[in-house]
């Protein structure tokens, strides 16, 4: 079961006590790696027995961590943060329940899920800070040189960054997913049908197909002034209609980007390649780069 899997399935059994002992582990993870319960105390402003009891329910449910050392701490995993996301998006008037998910990536879990309204739509829980050396080279773009930094904020800053990201281009007519909302590490979005172009097994018009994911290449580097940066056939969606949308965004550069070249020229070799070899379509990476940047 994922983080996810678990904070879909309790977050209702939370009352506002166990919320607020959430929080105010949340909040002291700025200051300490394991919160001490005196200081649970005096941020939640309950009596020690009630946190206590909380901080047991929190552990039972799999939200905490407690951790023994030299003195007893907490923090929070990723459940617990899910949950203080999905609590904060409901609240808000965003979500309302959820369905299945959607896909469990390295670098997110996606839930379907519905607004008030009736709408559905789609959760994406960004997940950074696990080990792993692509990460660690998407969080030095984020971050600069800092030493430590935690995976709730590596993870908060990659929503963030997509959210806007989104909010940029939508608008524009790119095709991509239509952002609704963002909570801490959490970004909600129109939800889309389709398949990864990296599973589709086949293709009818790759050609057409690869000019569509050109056009929408420039369209977002002229109208919008963004670059994808981690462009590939793994974040492409071809839809029912074989039309495509372009996803996963927190890692966009903007045009003025010292290395904003580098990396159109990376995203479009990256798809050109991936064409070539799965469909035999050829084009000329100095064309295809003039043509995006539109001259
Ligand atoms: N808006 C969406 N609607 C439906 N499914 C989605 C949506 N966004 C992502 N997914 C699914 O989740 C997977 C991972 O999403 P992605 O944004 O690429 O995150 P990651 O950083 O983990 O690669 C996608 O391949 C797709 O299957
Ligand atoms: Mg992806």
């Amino acid at each position: 079961m994922s983080s996810a899997d678990i904070a879909v399935r309790v977050y209702r059994e939370l009352e506002p006590e166990d919320f607020r002992v959430l929080s105010a582990i949340e909040l002291e993870m700025s200051r300490h790696r394991y919160v001490p319960m005196s200081d649970l105390v005096k941020v939640c402003r309950l009596p020690e027995k009630e946190v206590k009891y909380r901080l047991s329910r929190l552990d039972e449910f799999g939200l905490i961590y407690r951790w023994v050392g030299f003195y007893v701490g907490y923090s929070l995993n990723m459940a617990g943060y899910d949950c203080l996301a999905i609590n904060a998006l409901v609240k808000a008037g965003v979500l309302e329940a959820f369905g299945k998910p959607l896909g469990v990536g390295k670098e997110s879990d996606v839930y379907d899920a519905l607004t008030p309204s009736g709408e559905r739509v789609a959760v994406k829980m960004h997940r950074l800070g696990r080990t792993s050396f692509r990460q660690t080279r998407r969080l030095r773009d984020y971050v600069g040189n800092r030493r430590h930094v935690s995976w709730l904020y590596q993870s908060r800053l990659a929503a963030e960054k997509e959210f806007e990201a989104l909010k940029i281009i939508y608008p524009c007519g790119v095709a991509v997913p239509k952002p609704v909302s963002q909570n801490r590490h959490v970004v909600v979005m129109g939800i889309i049908e389709g398949e990864e172009l990296s599973r589709v097994v086949d293709l009818p018009e790759p050609e057409r197909v690869l000019d569509e994911i050109l056009l929408n290449v420039r369209k977002a580097y002229s109208d919008a002034g963004v670059i994808h940066a981690d462009l590939s056939e793994f974040n492409v969606i071809i839809k029912p209609d074989f039309h495509i949308l372009i996803i996963d965004w927190p890692q966009y550069v903007r045009l003025d980007h010292p290395n904003a070249d580098y990396y159109l020229r990376r995203d479009l070799k990256n798809i050109l390649q991936f064409f070539k070899r799965k469909f035999r379509v050829r084009r000329d990476l100095e064309d295809v780069f003039r043509y995006v940047k539109g001259r």
